[in-house]
């Protein structure tokens, strides 16, 4: 394949920087480690069966095979916790990590300096998903860390991590599918990357990536119709009931169980990704993690033209309460976004 004159990744980054001539390259540096930990975990993910990490994670001595979400960890979700762990704690860039899999905040260790920034990540999503060869991702968030923390260098706690998604400096997700892709918001729209196996580098491959507004596609676990809330139930019956129905098109249903290949398949082409609040489970407000999962895929959304909510507000105005809180999660063509919003506010 000739080397083309496609960005790669760090030339993107550095032009964007330019935006800004004080910055001091520290959040592109950041960025570049965190795709770093994404290409390893992607080779791991290509090996499958032959690299040894597929299947359940064996019991440690603490009996750590069940992750704070009360979810069988699967091999990968701790060897990619792992590499995003090692690839990050040295940098000096960060005063603190988070994680789906890790009960507390990561403190970057004594032995290397601290930064400024947070990272909150996934580091598989839809980790149910890669025993049978269908695509997952990583999902990552960064935060500016509060400034008595950058001051003082001291330890952070959950309560510095417990910040609305509209102040995220930068987030996106790499999915490792049939190519792997990074997609990235520095808070200036959505830009693409697919992984160049040969160079082993990211290029830009989709620059100012949009949702379309409309579209005739949604996602929703179906299998959980008799848990939702009414507005939930009248828009996918009224998705269901076609081009005669009130809506008057056709529908059509996917459901993938990794939301970040959900999430791409929208930014690529529009649609509708619902995993509403529902009565399954009252401790449980919805099944997909605020910090580390809408949060991230919610910012791209809207950096992309869409939109993403609870299904009665916007999810980036969400002031999160706990490290693993859980959210009801609607994003996707901002047009239905705001019509199942329009549902929850109407009585019933
Ligand atoms: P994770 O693998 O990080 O725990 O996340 C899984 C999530 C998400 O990716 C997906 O949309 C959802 O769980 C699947 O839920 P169902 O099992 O209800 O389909
Ligand atoms: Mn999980
Ligand atoms: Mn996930
Ligand atoms: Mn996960």
């Amino acid at each position: 394949m000739p080397l083309s004159n496609r960005s790669t990744l760090t030339q993107y980054l550095i032009e964007e920087r330019r935006r800004f001539p004080g910055a001091s390259g520290a959040l592109n540096a950041l960025i570049l480690d965190v795709a770093l930990a994404c290409k390893a975990i992607a080779r791991a993910v290509a090996f499958g069966e032959l690299g040894g990490a597929m299947g359940d994670a064996l019991p440690d001595a603490k009996g750590g095979e069940i992750n704070v979400q009360g979810e069988v960890q699967k091999r990968l979700d701790v060897v990619s916790n792992e590499v995003f762990i090692r690839r990050n704690e040295w940098s000096g860039l960060l005063a603190g990590m988070a994680s789906e899999e890790m009960e507390l905040p990561y403190q970057i260790p004594g032995s290397y300096p601290r930064g400024k920034y947070l990272l909150v990540f996934d580091p598989l999503d839809g980790s149910s998903n890669i025993d049978v060869n269908v695509s997952v991702g990583s999902i990552f968030s960064i935060l500016r860390a509060p400034d008595d923390v950058i001051k003082s260098g001291r330890d952070v706690t959950e309560a510095d991590f417990l910040q609305p998604g509209a102040t995220q400096v930068a987030a996106g997700y790499a999915l490792y599918g049939p190519t792997t892709m990074l997609m990235l918001s520095v808070g200036n729209g959505v830009a693409g990357f697919t992984l160049n196996p040969n160079l082993g580098e990211f290029m830009l491959t989709h620059s100012d990536v949009r949702v379309p507004a409309d579209t005739k596609e949604f996602a929703i676990n179906a299998s959980n119709s008799r848990f939702w809330e009414p507005p939930v139930k009248r828009y996918v019956d009224e998705c269901l009931a076609g081009a005669t129905g009130p809506r008057g098109k056709d529908f059509n249903m996917r459901w993938i169980a990794s939301m970040v290949a959900e999430a791409h398949r929208i930014l690529m082409r529009g649609g509708v990704f619902m995993y509403p609040r529902d009565m399954k489970d009252p401790s449980k407000p919805g099944r997909l993690r605020l910090l580390y999962e809408a949060n991230p895929v919610g910012f791209l959304m809207e950096q992309a033209g869409g939109r993403a909510s609870t299904g009665r507000q916007p999810i980036l105005g969400v002031k999160p309460s706990g490290l693993h809180q859980r959210i009801g999660l609607v994003f996707g063509s901002k047009n239905e976004v705001e019509r199942i919003e329009r549902y929850h506010h109407e009585p019933a």
